[in-house]
């Protein structure tokens, strides 16, 4: 997605096209093409241009939205689905690629209702030639119904992502790399689009996922969930968590639906579901009063027992590892302060990730502020006397190091030594103004440099510079 105004386009073009595929697909090359010029047709390319991940993503059209259709089966760990998607070529496109992985076979494959050619390279290229092509400026739709028992990535860098089967269903967590583990997709943070998931379990399950719930149905003893997330999302941050859990509903101060979800199993101690549904809406509430309103139509959040060793900022509803990680305020306040800061602004590159880190790690020290009586400004001298990696580059850590504490502490550290060069003024606009400016965008670290500089009116360069770019404890 381009731009967020497009989604309104989009779900009229998406009745538009459903209806009229073949129309679309037929008037091809002649009616749509500029007079005297005909169209020359390209392959769309392989990958998005991240230099850390050169196969992620694809080029040549821009998703909408996805519509994925899931069936689960816990005793095989078996999907069955179809997943459509309505994407607006960039160019004229001969043929384009999504990304899609592992041992998933593919029983049928549609663009604007013909079938299309396809064929899989490499670890996670899906190749796909329609009969005609596809013109520049228009939308089209692809389908792809798929199925067998999806493998998650285990990445000796990155950690665990993409489907993981757990003792009472499946999680599907996606951050950097497992999107296209379940569905085929447009697997870059530069390509948003709108979702709609619809995932069917034996009854006696539960599944949540991103955004607003539609109707549940159950038919011969097995239930649909419907779950729809209408801002534009990042491949990374989709989410669908497939278990036996306890759920909570509730609505914030603000008017939120606040739908929170802890697993049965570790259910245990009374009121455990209350305390993460208010903590939720607490945290959401005075984060909200920092960084401006709170960017989708609903929050939330769930523990489980995932056993991926991490939580995650999953849009709109955070999924919390029960089994490593010690669930409390401080980490809701850092999965929280990233829909602010990583879901609704995310980095065009992958090693920009601090604006997603730095910001969700200084989320939690203010916290413990607000909440605890431990001031910033103890937290950064206590991070910055205690650190002993000063080696790496904060704003380009390298691609095996996207997750380490150099991108979370000295991100952290570098807003807070911000903040003490432009005082508190200046600084407390910036949380607010920045998320704002952006909001459901891209960016970059160069952006939030000018758009720092811009509102300071001053060059910030070299302070960027020593905190960002250069190996070494910065001076105080
Ligand atoms: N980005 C997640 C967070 O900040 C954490 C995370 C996701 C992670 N995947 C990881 C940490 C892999 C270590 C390894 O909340
Ligand atoms: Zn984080």
């Amino acid at each position: 997605m381009a731009a967020y105004r497009k989604a309104g386009l989009a779900r009229r073009a998406w009745l538009l096209i459903t209806c009229c595929a073949l129309a679309v697909a037929t008037a091809g090359t002649t009616a749509y093409a500029a007079p005297g010029r005909p169209p020359v047709f390209s392959p769309g390319s392989p990958g998005a241009g991240d230099p850390y991940f050169p196969d992620m993503g694809n080029g040549g059209y821009d998703v909408s939205h996805y519509d994925i259709r899931l069936a689960f089966d816990p005793k095989t760990k078996a999907i069955d689905a179809t997943t459509t998607i309505l994407a607006w070529a960039t160019q004229d496109l001969s043929r384009f690629d999504l990304d899609f992985q592992g041992p998933l076979t593919i029983s049928k494959l549609s663009v604007n209702g013909l079938n299309a050619a396809f064929t899989r390279s490499g670890a996670q290229e899906l190749v796909i030639t329609p009969p005609y092509g596809l013109r520049k400026g228009l939308p089209f739709l692809v389908s792809v119904s798929y199925a067998g028992v999806p493998q998650r990535i285990d990445d000796p860098a990155l950690g665990i992502s993409g489907w993981v089967a757990t003792k009472d269903g499946a999680v599907a967590l996606n951050q950097p790399i497992g999107a296209a583990t379940y569905y085929p997709v447009n697997d870059t943070p530069n390509d948003k689009a709108t979702y709609s998931q619809t995932i069917t379990v034996p009854s006696g399950l539960t599944v949540l996922a991103n955004g607003e719930p539609g109707p549940t149905t159950t038919h011969n003893g097995q239930s649909t969930f419907r779950w729809s997330m209408n801002r534009p999302m990042a491949s990374e941050l989709a989410m669908i968590m497939i278990g036996d859990l306890n759920v909570t509903r509730s609505v914030t101060s603000d008017g939120l639906p606040n739908i929170t979800a802890i697993g049965k199993s570790i259910d245990t101690k009374p009121g455990q579901g209350t305390v993460l549904n208010q903590t939720t809406a607490q945290v959401v509430q005075w984060e909200s009063s920092m960084y401006g309103s709170y960017p989708f139509q609903s929050t939330g959040g769930i523990i489980a027992d995932v056993a991926v060793h991490y939580a995650l900022e999953t849009q709109g509803r955070p999924v919390y590892d029960q089994r490593t990680s010690n669930v409390s305020g401080q980490l809701l306040a850092h999965e929280l302060g990233h829909q602010w800061f990583g879901d609704s602004l995310t980095p065009t590159r992958w090693s920009d990730i601090w604006l997603n880190e730095g910001f969700a790690t200084y989320s939690e020290w203010l916290y413990k502020e607000k909440f605890q009586g431990v001031p910033v400004q103890q937290s950064f001298e206590k991070e910055y006397a205690a650190e002993k990696d000063w080696t790496g580059k904060v704003a380009d850590p390298g691609r095996d190091h996207i997750f380490d504490d150099l991108v979370y502490n000295r991100g952290a550290m570098t807003l807070h030594a911000l903040r003490m060069k432009i005082g508190d003024r200046a600084f407390f606009r910036v949380l607010t103004l920045w998320p704002t400016t952006h909001r459901y965008g891209n960016v970059s670290t160069r952006d939030f440099i000018g758009f720092v500089e811009r509102l300071t009116n001053r060059d910030l360069g070299a302070f960027f510079d020593t905190w960002l770019y250069q190996p070494g404890q910065p001076k105080l």
